[in-house]
């Protein structure tokens, strides 16, 4: 099978990309593989402001995934452009920036400071955030609120958007909409579910922050019936992760309707997963005779 593909008109060796917030700035991966290889990655989320992240324990291994709470620690995007991004331009892969802020306007100021710089690709935005301005609801919880940070982020970049969706929500369809209905170039889904793990000698959280977010196989399951809900109610391409640990797991959320994937707690047991995971993708094509990804994209049988 073929696994070069597209997505929002960007060239992709594979369509098996680096999930944000485990994959660094990238750079930090060069050592444990040829970052070239990669369909692309996407780097840890950045805010106008450099963030400190929240107290420790920040993560916590459950049965069969991963409770983190970082707190969205970052250098602030003008460091980045100054100190990790000279780097990346020289990449010849895709290298997506994923965005967070507490108002609309952070985000804007991140796209602007990003638009003066090469070496990206296009834009990933975490809306997973709490809006200070309207009493701390999610932007991924009310189709309203993200229409607007969607739309005026769209007046500034040239880059595509993909709109990073949040699976704490009871129905996907709306926000999904209302993204597309903003200008989103893509969806992404999805970001980590809210969590708790007790310790229950102590009594407490084992998480400093309390609650945190799960990932990892535990939730693949779920991220799939939404990436499904999600493909079905928009036009724009869908860009799936959740759980991703094998190139067979890439293929199923292929067949619920991604057009790509992403990967990201498994990069904390192999580093070079996404690697390993393109390849096998390729190999589960040959071995069911599939020419190219965009045969499997959507392909569910119902
Ligand atoms: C330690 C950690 C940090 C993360 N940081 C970010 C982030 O900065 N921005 C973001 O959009 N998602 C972030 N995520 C969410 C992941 O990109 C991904 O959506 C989620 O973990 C589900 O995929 P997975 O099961 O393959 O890990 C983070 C996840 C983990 C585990």
């Amino acid at each position: 099978m073929t696994l070069e593909t597209k997505l929002c008109g960007i060239a992709l060796r594979n369509p098996v990309l680096a999930a944000s917030g485990t994959f660094g700035y990238g750079v930090e991966f060069e050592k444990q593989l040829n970052l070239n290889e990669l369909g692309g990655f996407v780097v840890k989320g950045l805010s106008r402001e450099p963030i400190e992240g929240n107290p420790p324990p920040r993560l916590y291994e459950t049965r069969c995934g991963m409770i983190n709470s970082i707190g969205l620690q970052n250098i602030g995007v003008r460091a980045f452009t100054k100190e990790k991004l000279p780097a990346l331009a020289r990449l010849r892969t895709a290298v997506f920036a994923n965005i967070f802020g507490y108002e609309t306007a952070d985000y804007v100021e991140v796209v602007t400071v990003l638009e003066g710089s090469g070496g990206i690709a296009g834009y990933e935005l975490n809306v997973s955030c709490p809006n200070t301005k309207h009493g701390g609801i999610f932007f991924s919880s009310d189709p309203a609120l993200l229409g607007e940070v969607v739309s005026a982020v769209k007046r500034v970049a040239r880059r595509p958007v993909i709109v990073k969706l949040s699976p704490n929500v009871s129905a996907i369809e709306p926000l999904a909409r209302a993204a597309e209905e903003s200008g989103a170039d893509a969806i992404s889904l999805v970001n980590t579910f809210i969590a708790l793990a007790i310790d229950a000698k102590t009594r407490r959280p084992r998480i400093g922050a309390g609650f945190g977010g799960l990932s990892g196989p535990a939730i693949k399951p779920i991220a799939l019936r939404l990436v499904l809900q999600a493909a079905r109610a928009v036009r724009i391409p869908v860009v799936g992760l959740g759980g991703i640990a094998t190139g067979e797991d890439a293929a199923e959320f292929l067949i619920a309707g991604a057009t790509a994937v992403q990967v990201g707690t498994a990069n904390f047991w192999d580093p070079a997963s996404p690697l390993r995971i393109a390849r096998e993708l390729g190999e589960f094509g040959r071995s069911e005779r599939v020419a190219k990804v965009a045969d499997l994209v959507g392909s569910l049988k119902l």
